[in-house]
């Protein structure tokens, strides 16, 4: 039989999340604060390490990698690490979350790297919001992100939004109206209590994903699919024939984790086997004492497995729990 991950409940591991800096161009405030600090360079993994690591988990079964910030593509050199991810045999899908900025001039050569798919977040289209939200960025250039990365051949292309209520919850239906006319999908996303931010009382922002819902249902019939998509996500369809997907990512519930299929690398290789729960191993650790050899990291893989929790606990009435920032675990 082929290799396996697997984990103490029986969960089959396939699918990892490698964040490859936790540098971004933006500032999101549900996302980052304002003046962050980031890890120094010598303790992030490089392109070479991360290459092995993946190699790793591939050789281990893994089939669907993402790779994610920070922002991606802010990372020197990332074009050739794609390329050479993307050729390990065995793998099937290689993903990237990123926010469009660097897509005008990295799209084409992504998707000639091989680069599978893109999910690129948009949480406004009005450029006074757009820039409030994101701090520091430019709405123009992801919209012409997003055009470059369709005129490059990437296709199913993903919107990730987050839904402030208060900030961004009446733009739901125009951008559900912006998906559908250039054919696109869209995630609406819970936010997440992840990282201590100053910029908002999280308990006063939270949309959850049944209220956004009630909001597009006024316009648009919704239908549930059954996909099971081993994440967070619940995917619908439009009641008219629409060929536009809208998903829904609700961390805050549970009804994910027993499906669970995911592990993620942060930027510095921590190896975390739940996003909401500090259980992790020291990856760059064992990449480092063993230079250019791949056994010891698929031992150490293997055997973290044993680690992984059976679920997450988030709990928006608690102060933060988990002092990580996004940035620093990929979404
Ligand atoms: N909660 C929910 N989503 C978040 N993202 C970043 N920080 C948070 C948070 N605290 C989102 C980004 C991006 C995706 C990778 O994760 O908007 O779309
Ligand atoms: Fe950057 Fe994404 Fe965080 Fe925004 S959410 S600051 S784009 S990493």
């Amino acid at each position: 039989m082929a290799v396996q991950l697997v984990d103490k409940f029986n969960r089959v591991v396939d699918y990892v999340r490698i964040s490859v800096t936790d540098r971004c161009d933006f500032r999101c405030v549900y996302c980052m604060a304002e003046d962050m600090v980031f890890t120094p360079r010598s303790e992030l993994l490089t392109l070479e390490e991360i290459e092995l690591v993946a190699q790793a988990f591939v050789e281990l079964g893994v089939s669907k990698i993402r790779l994610t910030g920070g922002e991606p593509l802010v990372r020197h050199g990332i074009t050739n690490l794609v390329e050479k991810i993307a050729s390990l045999p065995g793998l099937k899908e290689l993903n990237m979350t990123s926010n469009g900025s660097q897509l005008p001039h990295l799209a084409a050569p992504l998707k000639a790297a091989g680069l599978t798919r893109l999910n690129i977040s948009l949480d406004s289209l009005d450029t006074d919001k757009f820039k409030q939200l994101t701090r520091t960025g430019n709405l123009q250039t992801v919209l012409d992100g997003i055009k470059s990365a369709q005129a490059s051949g990437f296709e199913e292309i993903k919107i990730n939004c987050v839904m402030l209520k208060g900030r961004n919850d009446d733009e739901i239906l125009d951008l559900v109206d912006f998906i559908r006319e250039n054919q696109l999908d869209i995630s609406f996303i819970e936010e997440m209590p992840l990282g201590e931010i100053q910029e908002h009382d999280r308990a006063l922002t939270f949309m959850s994903s049944a209220e956004i819902r009630d909001v597009i249902t006024q316009k648009y019939g919704l239908n549930e699919s059954g996909d099971a998509t081993g994440g967070p996500s619940r995917y619908w369809h439009f009641s008219d024939g629409h060929f536009s997907k809208i998903g829904f990512i609700s961390p805050h519930s549970h009804n994910f984790c027993d499906t669970c299929n995911r592990v993620r690398i942060t930027a510095q290789g921590r190896l975390l086997l739940c996003l909401g729960n500090e259980h992790s191993v020291d990856l760059r650790k064992v990449v480092r004492d063993n230079p250019g050899k791949i056994e010891p990291i698929k031992h150490a893989i293997i055997a973290a497995m044993n680690l992984k929790p059976e679920r997450h606990h988030f709990d928006l009435a608690q102060e933060v729990q988990i002092l990580r920032f996004m940035n620093t675990t990929g979404g």
